[in-house]
């Protein structure tokens, strides 16, 4: 039998997910059975078509637009969640911005924290529950050119560890990921054109192709699952392999 992945009867929180690798990953861990709640500041009506497309996959996604950089409404988001679902096994905390430093660190960091400790509770009680945290390669090797970005990012690292040595005893486990160069309207921010980016990136990584949401989605899904139960604090780059053997 073939192996395959099954988060049904699991409820995930993906925060960013309207679009890029939050709205990537809304539909792996549909198709993998989960109840999504996507949370996200874009208007519910553009968000409609995604939620239409992936009702046709799973269990329909439920849309909030909480902003997670508010500690009042992050524990919103999570309340919410709980009332209409009773449950939350799955926190993907991905929402990210390009923005300066007051904005940077509020969403990347303190969001991350408020997000996190919203279901902290919940999760304990049950003594099960997985978080995923959204960081960049950025963070070793001080590229974007924005250092908003490189130091917000730095520090949902850095709370990546501390949150996994501080929540792994009370059975919930914390990992993240470092992606980087994965076509976005994040990353097209810093490019003219699609052309433009190709080229800048293309000559450098190893397998000749740049990142798209979905090749993050995956690693996310695998953080989620029962394969990756032995997992704890890890940040795996996920960057074509860029970072550690790229030209
Ligand atoms: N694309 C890349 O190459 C890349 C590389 C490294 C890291 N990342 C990280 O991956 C994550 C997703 O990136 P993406 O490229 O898909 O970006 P994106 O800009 O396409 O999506 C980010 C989403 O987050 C939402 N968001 C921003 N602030 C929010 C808030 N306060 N509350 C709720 N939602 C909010 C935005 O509305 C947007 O829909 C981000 O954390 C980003 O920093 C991306």
């Amino acid at each position: 039998m073939a192996y395959s992945i099954d988060l049904s009867g699991k409820v995930a929180i993906i925060t960013g997910a309207a679009r890029g690798i939050g709205a990537a990953t809304a539909e792996l861990l549909t198709k993998a059975g989960a109840q999504v709640v996507i949370d996200d500041l874009a208007p519910e009506e553009t968000v409609q078509p995604l939620l239409d497309r992936l009702a046709q996959l799973g269990p329909r996604p439920w849309y909030l637009t909480e902003d997670i950089s508010k500690e009042e409404s992050a524990r919103r988001m999570v309340d919410r969640t709980l009332e209409k679902f009773g449950r939350v096994d799955i926190l993907v905390n991905n929402a990210g911005v390009v923005a300066g430093w007051e904005k940077s660190l509020e969403v990347h960091v303190m969001g991350v924290y408020y997000c996190s400790e919203a279901v902290r509770e919940h999760m304990a009680a049950r003594g099960s529950g997985r978080i995923v945290n959204l960081t960049s390669t950025c963070v070793h090797s001080g590229g974007t050119g924005i250092p908003q970005y490189v130091a917000s990012k730095g520090g949902t690292y850095a709370l990546t560890r501390y949150l996994a040595r501080t929540y792994a005893p009370l059975g919930i486990l914390v990992n993240g990921v470092m992606p980087a160069v994965v076509m976005s309207d994040m990353i097209m921010t810093r490019y003219k054109s699609e052309q433009e980016m190709l080229e800048h990136y293309i000559p450098m990584m190893p397998i000749r192709r740049i990142g798209y949401p979905e090749d993050i989605a995956g690693v996310i899904l695998f953080l989620c699952s029962e394969l990756s139960s032995f997992l704890v604090g890890e940040i795996i780059v996920a960057d074509g392999g860029r970072m550690h053997v790229g030209i």
